[in-house]
């Protein structure tokens, strides 16, 4: 008889997904570092030191997020591959507070709706098959209120940028399982959150989000016309 809290099935590509993170995960670390330094400086820390409440992190990885949030905050955390998770469950076991870490799928959370204050994802939607799904399921278990904060690397808007992006795109997502071309902000839209935040660095390749979910929540509703408004080019040195 299946537990109540074993995940749920996946389907054959997050299946595929999950095989891939299995193989990286001893040497995961030691790879992201270096996107960390060249990418993403200090967006880890900005969006960490954000979150509020209880608060859900999708795909926590081998959690190098976990020692940035603030001591109040209590925290939960779902991760597709078990390999990666035992890494999370070793660094959360040497802080000094009690994280709630799982096995999930960010395409079918399961967690009711309306459970979490905060919502928060790095470097995750370029790696989830199906980002809509995931960005929809960020958005029903959000309170009316709630934040969603993402981190990502995503599709330029610079066209010489996109089109090596364009170029390399299938090799990536079939050797490793990872998307260059995402645009979180449009699947965030779609989910019917509102975007308060946007900011670009390194040619338009990394994104900084933030949004909230209105208190009449409509995903048939997306308002992708406040991208224009809200959307401003960070500087390069994020
Ligand atoms: C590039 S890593 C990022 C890990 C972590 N968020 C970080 O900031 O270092 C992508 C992670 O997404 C996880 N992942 C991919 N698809 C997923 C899904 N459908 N549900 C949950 N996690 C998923 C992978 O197992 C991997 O740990």
């Amino acid at each position: 008889m299946k537990h109540p809290d074993e995940p749920a099935p996946v389907d054959r590509e997050t299946a595929r997904v999950r095989g891939i993170y299995e193989t990286m995960a001893p040497g995961y670390d030691r790879m992201i570092a270096v996107a960390e330094r060249l990418l993403f400086g200090d967006g880890r820390q900005w969006a960490c030191t954000q979150a509020s409440g209880h608060v859900l992190e999708v795909a926590v990885g081998t959690g190098r997020n976990l020692d940035q949030y603030p001591p109040e905050v209590q925290l939960s955390g779902i991760e597709l591959s078990p390999a990666m998770l035992a890494r999370a469950q070793a660094r959360a076991a040497s802080l000094p507070r009690t994280v709630d870490l799982r096995l999930g799928d960010a395409q079918q959370l399961s967690f009711p709706d309306a459970t979490f204050d905060t919502v928060l994802a790095t470097l995750t939607l370029c790696a989830i098959p199906d980002d809509h799904a995931a960005v929809r399921e960020m958005a029903r278990v959000l309170r009316p209120g709630g934040r969603l904060i993402l981190l990502d690397h995503v599709a330029s808007p610079n066209r010489a940028v996109r089109a090596a992006q364009r170029l390399l795109d299938p090799l990536l997502v079939r050797y490793e399982g990872e998307h260059l071309l995402r645009e979180p902000d449009t699947a965030v839209s779609a989910a019917g959150l509102v975007i308060d935040e946007l900011t670009r660095s390194k040619l338009g390749i990394v994104l900084r989000l933030t949004a909230h979910k209105p208190p009449f929540h409509d995903t048939r509703a997306p308002r992708p016309e406040r991208r224009g408004r809200l959307e401003r080019s960070g500087s390069d040195e994020h």
